[in-house]
């Protein structure tokens, strides 16, 4: 009886994880082409959709991915992201993709999260420095890459890239959402607006009330 109860408690948990799902829900139909104005839409999920009968090709592409972005900015890297808000035909299909750019000797894609979405990258370019770190206890998982190889970083766990070579180094990462979104740690943390209270912070990080402010103080960069 004991163990009956407990596997219909197990049961229970299980449907109700899957029903609170952080992930892009199957689509219903074959693809829902996102628009601004509701007025002459059908269907909703996530975006407005078209009326699939009015869908172009264009509604499904994006042209200059070939064209780097500028890494001239305090960290040394760029992402150029094609999301929904660039494609809108991937609404509803939980997928999108990345282009990520970086400077010399340096270039750093920050410690950041994908709160949707898994990542997968391919270096097309360059040397790259990569990992993650895992959830309580924080096991980091690294990786040396070179042009061809292929990492991925699971869905939430903090992650970056660093190209360690003395060329440019380019990259191309898959995300399993139509819009992934990103946390850059150190941005979210000492950049909020407004700021997280000061001492939140130095009991947080166990550090003195000027190095918090210091930090506080620091130009954050986006590098979207
Ligand atoms: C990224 O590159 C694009 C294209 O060159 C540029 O417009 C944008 O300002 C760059 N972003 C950052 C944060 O450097
Ligand atoms: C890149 O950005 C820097 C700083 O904003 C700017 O001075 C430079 O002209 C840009 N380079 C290109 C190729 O657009």
């Amino acid at each position: 009886m004991q163990r009956a109860r407990s596997l219909v408690a197990f049961v229970l948990l299980a449907l109700s994880s899957s029903f609170a799902s952080a992930f892009d829900p199957s689509p219903l139909q074959d693809f829902c082409v996102a628009i601004k104005d509701p007025k002459d839409g059908v269907f909703v999920n996530g975006k407005f959709c078209r009326d699939p009968m009015l869908a172009t090709a264009n509604d499904f592409s994006f042209s200059g991915l070939n064209i780097p972005g500028n890494t001239s900015n305090k960290v040394g890297s760029n992402v150029t992201l094609v999301n929904v808000d660039k494609i809108p035909g991937l609404n509803t299909l939980g997928i999108s993709l990345a282009r990520i750019d970086f400077a010399p000797y340096g270039g750093l894609n920050p410690p950041h999260t994908h709160p949707r979405a898994t990542e997968i990258l391919v270096v097309l370019e360059g040397t790259l420095y990569v990992g993650f770190v895992t959830s309580n206890p924080n096991r980091l998982i690294t990786k040396f890459l070179n042009a061809g190889d292929v990492f991925v970083f699971p869905v939430g766990l903090i992650h970056f890239q660093f190209n360690i070579g003395q060329t440019n180094a380019v990259a191309i990462s898959g995300l399993s959402s139509q819009n992934p979104g990103v946390i850059t740690i150190a941005n979210a943390v000492f950049g909020s607006n407004p700021p997280i209270n000061l001492d939140v912070l130095t009991k947080a990080f166990q550090v003195d009330k000027n190095v918090v402010n210091y930090l506080q103080k620091q130009f954050w960069v986006n590098n979207h």
